[in-house]
């Protein structure tokens, strides 16, 4: 007896070979429009157990919203300093997904170095090889646009992300500045920056020297927290002043 005919099974190669049957997702340039599901996603990633109270939901909004800000913001002031709609110097990259972006990464161009400034995968779509691709894509654009370098800040704890950046060939070679520090880093996470030499297998020795960061003192830390809280003081009275010359009784 002929059996019936089996569905053909085409090997895709997912980079990892963990998954034969899974074509590979397209990595694309976002889209305007796609804007707020990448932010929604890298606020995902930073709120990472936000989805189940409400309390969880409502500071994944906010992140939500914030992340969506700065990601126009960037992507505004990166096109407008060329001069046109989209920028060499900019690029929020995406992994395609049937209901909105799998993975994120956003990339800026600072002189000879090339700096990764956010990088996350939907938690459903993790461990297979997403992140890597899309680090393999981030070397490529470097070398072609003449990167000295790729660099990146992720905090010390950050086990999945620091092994991965490892297995690309990156180092650690400094500390972020503290200026760069988000509040929980200045109240005690360290973070890292790291970086990939696009020149040599080894970075020059010198040179690392020169560019590293100096791990920060808690002098430094003290300062940095003092000065964000006179600024929050400072545009408290500006706007309690605004609200009361606009809705005060006269
Ligand atoms: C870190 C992150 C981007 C990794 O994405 P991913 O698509 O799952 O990573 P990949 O599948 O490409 O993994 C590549 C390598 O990274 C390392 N890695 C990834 N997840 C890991 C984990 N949970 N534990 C340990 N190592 C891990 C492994 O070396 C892995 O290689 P292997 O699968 O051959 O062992 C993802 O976990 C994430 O979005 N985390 C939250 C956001 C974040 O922390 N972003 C980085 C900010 S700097």
């Amino acid at each position: 007896m002929a059996l019936p005919n089996m569905p053909r099974t085409t090997r895709c190669c997912t980079g990892t070979g963990r998954h034969p049957m899974r074509p590979l997702p397209l990595i694309r340039e976002a889209q305007p429009s796609e804007l707020r599901a990448c932010a929604s996603l890298l606020a995902e990633a930073l709120v990472p157990n936000g989805g189940e109270t409400s309390l969880g939901k409502v500071r994944r909004l906010l992140m939500a919203i914030l992340v969506e800000i700065s990601l126009v913001q960037r992507m505004m002031i990166g096109a407008f300093h060329e001069g046109r709609r989209s920028s060499q110097n900019y690029q929020l990259l995406l992994v395609d997904g049937n209901s909105g972006p799998q993975a994120v990464c956003e990339l800026q161009t600072d002189g000879n170095t090339m700096k990764l400034s956010s990088l996350a995968v939907r938690a459903s779509c993790r461990r297979r090889g997403l992140a890597r691709r899309l680090l393999r894509r981030t070397v490529r654009r470097a070398k072609k646009l003449r990167c000295q370098a790729v660099q990146l800040d992720v905090y010390e704890d950050n086990v999945p992300a620091t092994d991965l950046y490892r297995s690309v060939g990156f180092r650690r070679f400094g500390w972020t500045p503290v200026v760069n520090l988000e509040l929980e880093a200045l109240l005690g996470r360290t973070c890292g920056r790291w970086r990939l030499n696009l020149l040599s297998e080894e970075m020059d020795a010198d040179s690392a020297l020169a560019d590293a960061e100096a791990a920060p003192t808690l002098a430094d830390l003290g300062a940095e927290l003092s000065k964000r809280l006179l600024y929050q003081v400072f545009l408290g009275m500006v706007l309690s002043s605004l609200f009361q010359a606009a809705f005060g009784q006269g």
